[in-house]
C-alpha cells in the first residue's frame, strides 16, 4: 500500500542543502582570491557564475519550492551569489591594475639607447628647381627634351651657326674629349638639345631642357665648370619676339612671384637674330632700386637683375636642321638654373649647390 511519501521535502533537494550551497560559496571564493591574472578570473566566472555554475542551477530549482522554503533558499542562494559577484568584481579591479601596471614597465621605451636610424634625406635643390622649371612649362603644354652631355662638336657649334672661328669655340671655353679626331666637347650649353629636337620631330615644337653642361671656368663663389641651364624651344607658323616676351614674363612671376616680369636688352647670339639678353625685376626691392632710402643690394640699384639669353631662332639654324624656314619660326632662350635657384633662394654661393653638405640640402628638405 502506498503511503505519502514522508521523505519528501522539497528544502532537501540536493542542490540547495545550505551546507552544499555554502560550499559552492566556498570554492567559488577560493578560485577568485586564486586567479593569478585576468585571463584565469574569466575562466573562474564562467564555472562558478555560468548556466551550469552550481550557484545557477541551484538559483534555477528556487521557482519550484513551496513559499516557505523558497525564501529561506532565495536568501541563502542569493547571498552566495552575491558574495561570490562582489568578488569577482574586487578581484577584476585588483587584477586590471596589476595587468596596467605591468603593461606600463614592460613597454617602456628607453630613449637614451642608440639608435641605428638614418636621418631621411632631402632631394638636391637642384632636382626640384629643374623639376620645378619644367613644370612651370608642362602646365603651359610644353614637353621636356634631353640630350647628352658628351655632344658632337657639330650639334653644340655648327648646327647652331657658331662658325669654326667664334670665340666661344677656343679651348679656353670647352673641354674637348680625346682623342681630338672624334670631335666631341663636354656640351658648353643647352643648346645643341634645340639642333637634336628638330632634326628628329616636325614642328610645332614646344620644349623645354634643364640640364648640366660645363666650361673651362674657374671655380668660386659665380662660377663653376659645371653647372646647369635650361633652353626653351618653341617653333611653330607665326611664332614672333611677343611669344617670347609674353612666356617669358610667364615664366619670371611663375618662379619669382607676382609683378616679377622680364625685360630685353639687344644682344647677339650666332644662333638667334634678333637677340635679347633677359633681365628680370628685382625680386628684393622690386625694381624701386632702393629699400628704405639704402640702395638695394642685390641689384646694385639697377632695378634689374640679368637672367638669360634668348632671341628668334636664325633661319640659318632652322635650315641646318631640317626646318622649312619660309614656313616656320621660333624663339629660343636660354638660363642658367644654379643662378635662378641662388636669386630664388638668397643661395650667396654658388658652390654650397655642388658642395654636397647635407646641412645645406636638408634646409630644401620640405621644398617640393
Ligand atoms: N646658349 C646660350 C649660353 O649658353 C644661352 C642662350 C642664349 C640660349 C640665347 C638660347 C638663346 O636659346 O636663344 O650662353
Amino acid at each position: 500500500m502506498s503511503g505519502p511519501n514522508t521523505d519528501y521535502d522539497p528544502v532537501e533537494v540536493s542542490t540547495l542543502k545550505p551546507d552544499e550551497v555554502d560550499a559552492a560559496r566556498d570554492a567559488a571564493l577560493a578560485a577568485i582570491a586564486d586567479a593569478a591574472d585576468l585571463e584565469a578570473l574569466k575562466q573562474v566566472r564562467i564555472d562558478h557564475t555560468g548556466d551550469r555554475s552550481p550557484l545557477a542551477l541551484a538559483n534555477r530549482e528556487i521557482g519550484a519550492l513551496p513559499p516557505q522554503a523558497r525564501k529561506e533558499a532565495g536568501q541563502r542562494v542569493g547571498q552566495a551569489r552575491g558574495a561570490v559577484s562582489k568578488a569577482l568584481a574586487e578581484r577584476q579591479a585588483v587584477l586590471e591594475a596589476e595587468h596596467e601596471e605591468r603593461m606600463l614597465v614592460e613597454e617602456t621605451v628607453d630613449v637614451t639607447l642608440p639608435t641605428d636610424r638614418v636621418p631621411a634625406g632631402a632631394r638636391h635643390p637642384l632636382t626640384t628647381g629643374s623639376e620645378l622649371i619644367a613644370d612651370i612649362f608642362v602646365a603651359m603644354g610644353w614637353e621636356v627634351a634631353e640630350g647628352p652631355v658628351i655632344e658632337a662638336e657639330w650639334l653644340n657649334f655648327d648646327a647652331l651657326n657658331l662658325g669654326p672661328d667664334h670665340p666661344a669655340r677656343t679651348m679656353q671655353d670647352t673641354f674637348w674629349t680625346d682623342p681630338a679626331d672624334d670631335a666631341m666637347v663636354l656640351r658648353t650649353h643647352t643648346s645643341p638639345v634645340q639642333a637634336r629636337t628638330m632634326l628628329t620631330r616636325t614642328p610645332p615644337i614646344y620644349v623645354v631642357c634643364p640640364g648640366r653642361v660645363f666650361r673651362t671656368d674657374e671655380y668660386d663663389a659665380t662660377h663653376s665648370p659645371v653647372f646647369h641651364q635650361v633652353e626653351g624651344l618653341a617653333i611653330d607658323e607665326g611664332i614672333s619676339m611677343a611669344h617670347l616676351k609674353g612666356t617669358l614674363d610667364h615664366f619670371a612671376t611663375a618662379m619669382f612671384g607676382e609683378g616679377i616680369t622680364t625685360r630685353f636688352r639687344p644682344s647677339y647670339f650666332p644662333f638667334t637674330e634678333p637677340s635679347a639678353e633677359v633681365d628680370l625685376v628685382c625680386f628684393v626691392c622690386r625694381g624701386a632700386q632702393e629699400i628704405d632710402g639704402v640702395t638695394c643690394r642685390t641689384c646694385r640699384g639697377e632695378g634689374w637683375i640679368e637672367w638669360g639669353g634668348c632671341g628668334v631662332v636664325n633661319p640659318r639654324v632652322l635650315r641646318a636642321c631640317g626646318v622649312d624656314s619660309d614656313r616656320y619660326s621660333g624663339f629660343a632662350f636660354g638660363m642658367g638654373i644654379d643662378r635662378t635657384l641662388m636669386f630664388r633662394h638668397s643661395i650667396a654661393d654658388l658652390r654650397d649647390l655642388f658642395e654636397g653638405d647635407v646641412r645645406f640640402t636638408t634646409a630644401f628638405g620640405s621644398d617640393l
